[in-house]
């Protein structure tokens, strides 16, 4: 069933104004039935006047998330704040009813993953998490290259993702602690992730296995987690994936996938399929041209509106929401705290025994 009927705006609210929640108001504020209705801040006076310049001089900033919920009339609220206020962000707004797209992560903690997923499962509102690299360009047309068989079946996917969190990175000041950054994964490693299973969705996670380590470089020395996590993950058919999160890295921001399958392969952005058309070399590689994954370190507005756009077709079409829908999120976050135990254990995990779904 539709959920905002036809004709009538969207009302939007934004939490957060750092890089992402820039992003998420230029975005809503350019779409065509769209409100953006007000802007909770984590610094209001000092970021009033990009508010404006984002949305418009009349909308409102908030230093409050309630207050700003209190204040004005709204359906859908963008959560772009820092990690250790999402749970208790989200759990507030699917209770008044309100219509959510999260960024990633969830939480911080198994315990509140269970949390948010009760609350939201009761208000029965739609929720969103913030994975826009999955609606355009190379990540795309990775997943429509498994989707339509050019692969054939798929028994290794290797998905690794390099980042530098530096003192340079806007986000080091918050994102190095585990507080409030949380972890390797939870920061960044939770993209690689969320690819994965949006690649092997027709099959359930077996066991995992993970370790961790952190370069010795001097530009590290004050994450407060792992840098480098490398998670092996055996699905219940027998395929395996493999996950980097490396966020202490030297060179910059690289996605890096291997994809073999029994029909072809995928490497980056360069592709070998049997079945995708005749007359191909049988050895050879054929490049896909498709806007790289490489320039996300840096967000711009345009990354979000295809995904944006899938939001509103949900709301007002009940059109499908594949890649960034509650349920498959918050599957991953499981299999991501089965892979932090495995990590900090040094055992294999079974991620139905470590932290069951609820029945
Ligand atoms: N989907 C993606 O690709 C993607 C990319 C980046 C971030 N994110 C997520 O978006 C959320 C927000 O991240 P971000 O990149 O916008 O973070 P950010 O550091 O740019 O800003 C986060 C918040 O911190 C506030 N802030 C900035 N400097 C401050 C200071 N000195 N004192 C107090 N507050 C300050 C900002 O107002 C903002 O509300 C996080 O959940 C993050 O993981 C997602």
């Amino acid at each position: 069933m539709p959920v905002l009927e036809q004709g009538r705006p969207l009302r939007v609210c934004i939490a957060g104004f750092g890089m992402a929640g820039r992003c998420h108001a230029e975005t809503w504020a350019g779409m065509d039935g769209v409100d953006v209705v007000g802007v909770h801040s984590l610094r209001p006076e000092t970021e009033a006047p990009a508010v404006a310049a984002a949305c418009g001089p009349d909308v409102p900033v908030f230093g409050s998330f309630a207050g700003m919920l209190d204040a004005v009339e709204c359906d859908f609220v963008s959560i772009c704040t820092l990690h250790d206020t999402h749970a208790a962000e989200i759990i507030e707004a699917v209770g008044r009813g309100l219509h959510v797209l999260l960024e990633k992560p969830i939480c911080l903690t198994p315990e509140d993953l269970i949390a948010v997923r009760k609350a939201v499962k009761a208000a029965g509102t739609r929720v969103f998490i913030g994975f826009q690299e999955f609606h355009y360009g190379q990540l795309q047309a990775t997943i429509e290259a498994v989707e339509k068989g050019y692969l054939g079946r798929v028994h290794l996917a290797e998905i690794e993702y390099f980042n530098g969190i530096n003192p340079s990175v806007q986000q080091y000041w918050w994102a190095r602690t585990k507080r409030v950054g949380g972890s390797s994964m939870l920061f960044c490693g939770c993209h690689p992730l969320m690819l994965l299973m949006n690649l092997m969705k027709d099959t359930r996670v077996a066991e995992v296995s993970a370790f961790s380590t952190h370069s010795s470089a001097r530009d590290f020395e004050a994450l407060e987690w792992q840098a480098t996590q490398v998670n092996l993950i055996r699905f219940e058919d027998g395929r395996i994936g493999k996950v980097t999160s490396c966020l202490d890295s030297l060179h910059p921001y690289y996605w890096r996938n291997s994809l073999i399958g029994d029909e072809g392969s995928l490497i980056d952005t360069r592709i070998l399929s049997r079945t995708m058309m005749q007359g191909l070399e049988p050895q050879g590689w054929t490049e896909l041209a498709t806007r790289s994954i490489n320039d996300a370190g840096v967000l711009s507005p345009d990354m979000f509106t295809p995904m944006f756009g899938r939001i509103l077709a949900n709301l007002r079409e009940d059109a499908p929401m594949p890649y960034s829908g509650f349920d498959a999120a918050w599957e991953m976050h499981r299999i991501l705290f089965a892979c932090e135990e495995a990590a900090r254990t040094g055992r294999p995990v079974v991620p139905d025994q470590y932290l069951a779904p609820p029945g």
